[in-house]
């Protein structure tokens, strides 16, 4: 049996999926197993996919193309076993937008926020919202694009950055509390991380080069809420339809309600990343973690 492991590809996540997938790699012939990667070229990818004699695609591409659905309909069309989620489900999880709204129509509680779309007249955002308030592009990834804004004078800078990204752009409330993820393997959801950066947010640069951001876990929570958030990861996920593995992220207020920030179908695997971590916790080291991903897909 052939894996290909595919990463890379033409995102501006590129150097974390690049990351991601040399981890994959190492630890599934670590395992013993042929896998070979494959740095993804969305014009090529058929042929690629073709060319490697791969039976099974271990994916490993984090935002556009890669975690978004289009490959998921590229490997459809070839009918190529995957790993995550498929065409709709991986589309919604990376339009945080619409992807709230599916979630508020099914009564689940999400960070407030409107949707900006260029060329559009901005409502008063301050008034709507408060100081500070986040700006981030509706599908973008490690925060990339994404500015908190702590007043008016901070507002246009914000704007532009993100529109610089794309053309529809997310504008959110501030939630005052702790930032939580859940990650979730073939249906069970893992231990929640509680994360805390002496930086303004938990921007890219905490997120990959900072040594100075803390990983909570134990989430220091509490049981009680840790299986609030984990009962509410599972259900934010089905929502979506999502499969196979994935992340859910949180805010979580003072008072100890769960806002719910995204998800992400094809989470970071790098040595800072977050579902790894998680795994660890729960007795399941990184080759382990990767072979049951892996298998999620074999079904
Ligand atoms: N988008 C990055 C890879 C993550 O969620 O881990
Ligand atoms: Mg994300």
């Amino acid at each position: 049996l052939r894996i290909a492991v595919l990463y890379g590809g033409p995102s501006g996540e590129r150097e974390v999926s690049l990351d991601s997938g040399r981890a994959v790699l190492q630890a599934l012939r670590g395992l013993g197993l042929d896998a070979v990667g494959i740095d993804i070229q969305p014009a090529a990818l058929q042929q690629q996919v073709a060319d490697s004699k791969a039976h099974i695609v271990f994916n490993v591409c984090h935002g556009a193309v890669g975690e978004d659905g289009l490959l998921q309909a590229c490997l459809e069309t070839l009918d190529m076993p995957y790993t995550g989620s498929g065409v709709l489900a991986s589309a919604l999880a990376m339009d945080k937008w619409r992807c709230k709204q599916l979630w508020r129509a099914a009564g689940l509680l999400v960070t407030d926020g409107i949707l900006l779309r260029r060329g559009e007249n901005a409502p008063d955002l301050g008034a709507r919202f408060g100081w500070p308030l986040y700006i981030k592009p509706n599908h973008g990834g490690s925060s990339l694009g994404v500015s908190k804004v702590t007043g008016p004078a901070e507002l246009d800078a914000a704007l532009q950055c993100a529109f610089a990204m794309e053309d529809e752009v997310l504008c959110e409330g501030a939630v005052i509390g702790h930032e939580a993820t859940v990650g979730i393997l073939d249906g069970r959801a893992l231990p929640p991380i509680v994360i805390e950066t002496p930086r303004a947010f938990y921007d890219y640069t905490a997120k990959y080069l900072a040594d100075d951001t803390r990983y909570l876990l134990p989430s220091g929570l509490g049981a009680t809420l840790d299986q609030q958030l984990q009962t509410l990861a599972l259900k934010a996920f089905a929502e979506l339809g999502g499969r196979d593995w994935g992340r859910v992220d949180f805010m979580i207020s003072s008072g100890g309600q769960a806002h719910l920030l995204e998800v992400n179908s094809v989470p970071g695997m790098t040595s800072h990343s977050l579902v790894p971590m998680a795994a660890q916790a729960s007795g399941m080291d990184f080759p382990e973690l990767c072979n049951a991903i892996l298998r999620t897909a074999q079904r």
